[in-house]
C-alpha cells in the first residue's frame, strides 16, 4: 500500500483536490490518500464552506500558516511540512494549482527525495511580476509528474525542456468538480433570494494584487464597476484581500444600491450565480476557465492569461486593465455582441480519474 499526500491552501486548491480524492478511492487497496490543508486560507467561507460542499474529509493534517509577506508564509509551510513529512514518509506529495503552498510543499518534498505530482502544470503567464507565474515554474522544475489542462501547457513544458516521459495531458480537474454539481444549479435559489433576474445580471471578482492592492487602480475599478451596475445589477462578492483593501482606501461606502457587495461565497452558490449571469467580470485564473465550459460570457481584467484555451476556444475576453476598455466590451456584450465557444479539450470531468490511474499505475 503506498501513500500519497496532497497538499492544499488555498480556496482553489480545495476545489482541484476534490476529485482527485474521490477518484483514489477505487484504489483503496493501491493507495492512500492523504490531505494536508496549510492553513493560507482560513476562514470559514474560503475554506470550510468548500470542503462541505465538495464532500471533502476533514483534512488529515492542519498547518495553520494563515497569512503574511510572500516569504514568511511560503518559510511557514516549509517548516511545518517538512514535520508532516518526516513523520509520514509519503511516497508521493501532490500539489494543485500555483498558490504559495504548491510552491511550499513542492519545494520541501523535492529536496527530501519525495516524488512530486504537479496538477495544473505548464501553465504560463509569462508575466514574472505575478508571484503565481513564479510559483508554477519552480514548481514544474522539480516536479516528476506534469499534469497539464490544456494544449499550451504542453507547449510551454516543451520549449522549457521538460522530459517527455514526465508530461501527461490528462485535462482540466477543477472541471471535474463543476461538472459534478452542474445539473443541480438549476434547483439553487439563489438568484431569485438575491432579488435577481436570470441572464440579466453581471458577477464580478477580483483579488490580484496588481488590480486591488493600489488604492489609484481599486478606487477606478470601483468606478467603473459602480457604473456598470447602473446598466445592469451587479454582484460582487468580496475576497478578503480585496476587503481589507477596499475597508482600507475607505472605498467601501456610498455605494449604490444596485452594487451588491457580499462575503465571498460558498463553492456551489457561486457557481449558480455564474450560470445564470449575462456577464463575468474578473482577473480569476479558475473563474476564467468555468465561464468558458458553461458559455458565459467573460471578461478579464488583466493583461495576459496563463489560461490560454479560453480565450481561443472559450468566451473568455482578455481585455487588459484599461478601464475605459473594460467598459466598452462589457457594453458590447450587454448589447448583445457575445463570442461564440466551445469547451476544450478533455474538460470533460474525468481529469482526476486519468490522474489517478497514471498515478496508481506509476507507484503502486
Ligand atoms: C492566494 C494566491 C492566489 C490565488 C488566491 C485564490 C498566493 C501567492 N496567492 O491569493 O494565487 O489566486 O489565493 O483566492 O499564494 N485572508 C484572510 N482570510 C482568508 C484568506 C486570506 O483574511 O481566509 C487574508 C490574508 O491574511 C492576507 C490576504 O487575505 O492578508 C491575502 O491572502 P493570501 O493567501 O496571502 O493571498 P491571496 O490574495 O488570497
Ligand atoms: N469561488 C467561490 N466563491 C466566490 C468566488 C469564487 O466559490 O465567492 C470559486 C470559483 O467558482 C472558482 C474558484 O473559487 O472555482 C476560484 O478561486 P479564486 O478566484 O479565488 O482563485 P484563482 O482561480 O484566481 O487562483
Amino acid at each position: 500500500m503506498k501513500k500519497l499526500l496532497s497538499v492544499v491552501g488555498a480556496r482553489p486548491n480545495f476545489i482541484k483536490i476534490a476529485p482527485l480524492d474521490k477518484a483514489f478511492k477505487k484504489y483503496r487497496k493501491e493507495v492512500k490518500h492523504l490531505i494536508c490543508h496549510t492553513g493560507q486560507h482560513f476562514d470559514d467561507r474560503m475554506s470550510k464552506v468548500f470542503f462541505e460542499d465538495l464532500g471533502l474529509p476533514r483534512p488529515d493534517f492542519y498547518l495553520g500558516i494563515g497569512g503574511g509577506s510572500h516569504a514568511e508564509q511560503t518559510a511557514r509551510i516549509m517548516l511545518e511540512l517538512e514535520k508532516v513529512l518526516l513523520a509520514e514518509k509519503p511516497d508521493l506529495v501532490i500539489v494543485p494549482g500555483d498558490v504559495n503552498s504548491t510552491l511550499a510543499a513542492a519545494l520541501v518534498a523535492s529536496k527530501m527525495g519525495i516524488p512530486v505530482a504537479h496538477v495544473e502544470a505548464g501553465l504560463r503567464s509569462f508575466d514574472n511580476t505575478m508571484p503565481e507565474e513564479i510559483n508554477r515554474i519552480v514548481t514544474d522544475v522539480v516536479s516528476d509528474y506534469l499534469f497539464v489542462s490544456e494544449h499550451s501547457g504542453i507547449r510551454n513544458l516543451r520549449d522549457e525542456g521538460v522530459d517527455e516521459h514526465k508530461i501527461h495531458f490528462v485535462g482540466n480537474i477543477m472541471i471535474d468538480s463543476l461538472e459534478a454539481h452542474y445539473e443541480m444549479l438549476e434547483n439553487n435559489t439563489i438568484v431569485g433570494q438575491m432579488g435577481l433576474e436570470p441572464e440579466n445580471y453581471i458577477l464580478a471578482t477580483f483579488h490580484r494584487p496588481s488590480n486591488v492592492d493600489d488604492q489609484e487602480n481599486l478606487k477606478a475599478l470601483m468606478d467603473t464597476l459602480k457604473r456598470l451596475s447602473k446598466e445592469r445589477p451587479l454582484v460582487f462578492p468580496v475576497h478578503p484581500r480585496t476587503r481589507k483593501n477596499l475597508a482600507a482606501f475607505g472605498l467601501d461606502k456610498r455605494l449604490p444600491k444596485s452594487l451588491i457587495l457580499t462575503e465571498p461565497l460558498g463553492y456551489i452558490e457561486f457557481l449558480a450565480l455564474m450560470r445564470y449571469a449575462e456577464l463575468v467580470i474578473t482577473d480569476s485564473g479558475g473563474i476564467q476557465e468555468e465561464t468558458t465550459y458553461m458559455g458565459v460570457q467573460c471578461i478579464t481584467v488583466r493583461k495576459n492569461t496563463e489560461r490560454p484555451v479560453t480565450i481561443d476556444v472559450g468566451t473568455n475576453h482578455l481585455v487588459g486593465t484599461d478601464l475605459e476598455k473594460v467598459e466598452k466590451v462589457a457594453m458590447d456584450i450587454l448589447g448583445g455582441i457575445t463570442k461564440p465557444g466551445r469547451i476544450p479539450e478533455l474538460w470533460d470531468g474525468k481529469t482526476g480519474k486519468r490522474i489517478a490511474e497514471i498515478i496508481v499505475e506509476n507507484i503502486a
